[in-house]
């Protein structure tokens, strides 16, 4: 047998943290393809790795991703989707301010346990009139209680009599009055809504709406069956829902700067969208821009704090601790990293400005911790092993690319040659700033006198079947990525990695080589 070797080595000095790692390279910065992590003696298996993370003290998600504020990727049908995920989706600002409004009505009002403040109708109004706040806020839904001003149930609208035929008649003559109408006192379904509801759904057959009441009629919420069965049937699904503490799904909301023609900004107006979001219940506010670390952004992230102190603040874009360390000032809860590293991204072209992705989280990851605030790595991922090296830095990512040929991805399909496809376009294309997005990049859309410069490009991304299989595919892979590791959680894993230099060999060596693929991956 040889005799054992007395030589020292210390594999961290060769598998380095990440401090050591960083700092030991300062001439040099990196994004995902220059590193791959070393593992760690694991004893945690991938499934029973921990996913959640918090965006800010009030909000907590099940998996560490969010969909980006962009108008080709998040519109309702995809922050429903994320949220049910256990993600988030930021709807975008590209829109007028109502439609934003009714875009986050619709996922609050999407599948709840029990619904505190369901809308209703008096009874007074037509069935008309019914129609037309239908169409105006976009319901997806058509059976309204009846209520008096005073809050008094006084029966259930029901959708099979909201039809246009019928636009003439009033609601009082068209609904089922409260003697027909199952209702059940609140005290008896505090302590367990979906278990009470679905018990009584189960022995009143045909019933699909349950009304919930105080001792004086008052109506104080109402639990749809469908709600109730497709809660139960996410409890055996691999990714739970991200919820609110009233049981519906986390919804963001991205707004920019507004400006008045005298270069100052539009205070007023930013606060009465915001104070519209807020009414309907949205959970957290971005304030996105190209360039984060900027008096506009600043003031707009101060003026929010200053007017809603348990909101939910997202403030970017920036690549450096002091770009963290000056919105957290400010007031933001996450800041958002990345300059320059989407897939859609030309500022680093147009601009020459911008960070390699993981040294900008490195660097951001120094502010944050300095404030005790969260940050969300953006952009420039395109595979789950890219969102396992950002969660060794960050506390969330954000995704475009690799969600925007989803189904639930706004946009039509465009087939060419039997293909399909889906648009997917930079907020700083010249196509999105004269929709709107403009202000993001520092332009105004009405500034006609002056050419926008563009700092991204519209594109197209082949569709890919629904945004859940995708989100599926890339939290298993970043639980493959902890127990490699060893980290049971998202904590963990930022602990624990250890990172080395890539070569482009090893990138090589890194994919599939040498043979002939018969079965594409993922
Ligand atoms: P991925 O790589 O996920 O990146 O497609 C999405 C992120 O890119 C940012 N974004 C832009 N950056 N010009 C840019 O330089 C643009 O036109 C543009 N549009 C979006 C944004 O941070 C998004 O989340």
């Amino acid at each position: 047998m040889a005799s054992p070797s007395t030589e020292k080595f210390d594999e961290n000095d060769f598998y380095q943290n990440a401090d050591a790692f960083f700092s030991s390279q300062r001439d040099t910065t990196f994004t995902y393809d220059d590193v791959s992590l070393a593992t760690n003696f694991s004893e945690i298996l991938p499934k029973d790795t921990n996913l959640e993370t918090n965006l800010s003290e009030r909000i907590a998600l099940n998996i560490p991703i969010i969909s980006s504020d962009m108008d080709t990727v998040t519109e309702c049908e995809m922050a429903i989707a994320m949220a049910t995920c256990g993600g988030m989706g930021i709807i975008h600002y590209n829109m007028p301010y109502r439609e934003q409004v009714s875009q986050v009505t619709r996922v609050k009002y999407h599948i709840n346990g029990l619904l505190p403040n369901p809308i209703t109708v008096q009874p007074d109004i037509l069935i008309g009139d019914v129609l037309e706040l239908i169409d105006e806020k976009g319901y997806k839904f058509k059976t309204f209680p009846v209520t008096e001003s005073n809050g008094k149930l006084v029966g259930l609208l029901s959708s099979r009599v909201v039809k246009a035929r019928y636009s003439h008649i009033k609601v009082c003559d068209a609904m089922d009055p409260t003697s027909e109408v199952f209702t059940l006192n609140e005290s008896e379904i505090k302590q367990d809504p979906i278990g009470i509801a679905d018990k009584f759904f189960s022995n009143h057959l045909g019933i699909n709406k349950l009304l919930v009441v105080d001792n004086e009629n008052h109506l104080k919420g109402l639990v749809s069956i469908s709600d109730i069965e497709r809660i139960i049937s996410e409890k055996q699904s691999v990714l739970k829902p991200a919820r609110d503490s009233d049981f519906r799904l986390l919804v963001g909301a991205a707004i920019s700067t507004i400006w008045k023609p005298d270069g100052t900004l539009d205070n007023d107006a930013i606060l009465e969208h915001v104070t519209n979001l807020r009414s309907e219940k949205v959970d957290a506010i971005a304030v996105s821009a190209a360039h984060g670390h900027s008096a506009g952004i600043g003031q707009v992230v101060k003026l929010l704090r200053s007017e809603f102190a348990d909101l939910t603040i997202i403030a970017g874009n920036v690549t450096s601790a002091s770009g963290v360390e000056y919105l957290a000032d400010c007031g933001a809860d996450s800041i958002k990293v990345g300059q320059g590293p989407g897939s859609i991204c030309t500022t680093r072209i147009v601009a020459g400005v911008g960070i390699p992705q993981l040294s900008a989280l490195y660097s951001a990851a120094k502010g944050a911790a300095k404030k005790g605030v969260r940050i969300i790595a953006d952009g420039g991922i395109t595979k789950s092993g890219d969102i396992v090296k950002a969660m060794t830095l960050s506390d969330c990512v954000m995704l475009g690319g690799l969600l925007a040929g989803s189904r639930e991805a706004p946009g039509d399909i465009i087939e060419i040659n039997n293909t399909l496809y889906k648009q997917y376009r930079g907020m700083g294309s010249l196509s999105a700033m004269e929709k709107g997005s403009a202000a993001r990049y520092g332009h105004n859309k009405k500034d006609t006198a002056r050419k926008l410069t563009a700092e991204g490009i519209e594109g197209m991304k082949e569709v890919r079947g629904s945004v859940v299989n995708t989100l599926a595919e890339m939290a298993g892979g970043l639980q493959a990525g902890m127990g490699y590791n060893g980290a049971k959680d998202l904590a963990a894993l930022r602990q624990k990695a250890r990172f080395v230099r890539i070569s482009s060999a090893g990138m090589k060596e890194s994919s599939p080589h040498d043979v002939i693929e018969v079965a594409k991956r993922g």
